[in-house]
């Protein structure tokens, strides 16, 4: 007998907090690099342009189900889209990563943006989501955006931040533009969260991945709230969240306090001690540490096997810690789906 429950249905049921008989399982950054079929198209258009073509970044979305046997979609696209429509000269560098020529320089910076809360005039996005959702009506999709927190360091930084050091000075020397500054980021991104979820996915996700740099007490006063008033304005719509952050070791008990359905958990905390500091039943998502994904280290199946057994104590969907690196094997990839398709709870 075949499975009698779709992708989709798996992946909602864990969301719902429901025991699932297999576990659902997606990667992040399963669209990118890793994929030869993604280089080739990266050699004739530029990253921007495939987020800000929905037929492009549908396609791409598509990609890893050539593939690889996952159970959801993520959106391809960026945390970073709505910075494209906040005039800060946000360009991905090769080799770089994201970089703004405009970065916030201080309190007065913040009198040249606007919230983007019109996401009808960009619709890439949910243009993708929707044909997505249409080519895959048996797997899960999920839409996605950064979280306030992460975006606010992107914007003050002007690039990936190692120590959010700038960011945690702009906060302190500047109480009153950062608290505008959010205001501002929240209304962006609940405003985007809310348009996707206008074109069909499953559940959308919240990356707040900078956020587990911060201390305890940093976290709860400079990222937690905002985090939460997205989760609490995007809930109406009904679609589960999950709520993304590296170095949950941290911060694990307070990400919760997001009200988010889900937690995206990396590989500094194993999900047995995770499920200990949260909320009993809370779904959790991960988190095999991706470097057994690169050729060359040893002892993939044991790892994998592992967090199928730290996550067998409640409600679990198979992830990364972290995004899929670059250097990730496909055959190592699809011999960890193997194995998490094979075990039975
Ligand atoms: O998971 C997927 O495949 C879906 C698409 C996706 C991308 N970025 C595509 C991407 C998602 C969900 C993201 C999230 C994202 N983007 C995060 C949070 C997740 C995490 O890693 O913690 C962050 C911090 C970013 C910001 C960002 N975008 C960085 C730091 C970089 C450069 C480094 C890198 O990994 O390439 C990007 C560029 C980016 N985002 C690429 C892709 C496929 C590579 C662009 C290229 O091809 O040049």
């Amino acid at each position: 007998m075949g499975d009698p429950r779709t992708s989709r249905d798996l992946f909602l049921d864990a969301c719902a907090g429901e025991a699932t008989e297999r576990v659902p399982l997606w990667f992040m950054r399963q669209a990118g690099r890793v994929l030869p079929e993604f280089r080739a198209l990266r050699e004739r258009h530029s990253f921007e342009a495939l987020c800000r073509d929905g037929r492009r970044a549908a396609e791409v979305t598509l990609l890893p189900f050539g593939r690889f046997d996952v159970d959801a979609a993520i959106l391809f696209s960026d945390i970073l889209v709505p910075l494209f429509h906040m005039d800060v000269g946000l360009r991905y560098a090769d080799g770089v990563g994201p970089v703004l020529e405009r970065p916030l320089d201080g309190p007065d910076a913040l009198d040249a943006i606007e919230a983007v809360t019109d996401w009808g005039a960009h619709p890439y996005q949910a243009e993708a989501l929707a044909r997505v959702r249409k080519a895959l009506p048996e797997k899960a999709v999920i839409g996605f955006a950064g979280a306030p927190f992460t975006l606010a360091s992107y914007l003050i930084e002007g690039r990936s931040t190692k120590r959010a050091e700038g960011v945690i000075a702009f906060a302190s020397q500047h109480p009153e533009a950062y608290a505008r500054l959010m205001d501002l980021l929240v209304d962006t991104l609940a405003a985007n969260l809310r348009f996707q979820a206008e074109a069909g996915p499953d559940a959308l996700q919240l990356f707040d991945t900078w956020a587990g740099l911060l201390p305890r007490e940093m976290y709860r006063d400079l990222a937690l709230p905002f985090a939460a008033q997205v989760v609490s304005r995007v809930h109406p719509t009904g679609l589960p969240i999950v709520y993304y952050t590296r170095n949950a070791a941290e911060t694990v008990d307070l990400a919760a306090e997001t009200g988010a359905d889900v937690l995206g958990v990396d590989h500094t905390l194993g999900l047995r001690d995770a499920r200990r500091r949260v909320p009993e039943g809370t779904p959790l998502q991960g988190n095999l540490d991706p470097r057994f994904l690169v050729d060359g280290s040893e002892g993939l199946t044991q790892a994998v096997r592992q967090v199928l057994r730290e996550g067998e104590g409640g409600p679990h969907i198979f992830n990364l810690g972290e995004g899929m690196p670059p250097a990730a094997s496909p055959e190592r990839v699809e011999r960890a789906i193997r194995e998490v398709r094979a075990f039975r709870r």
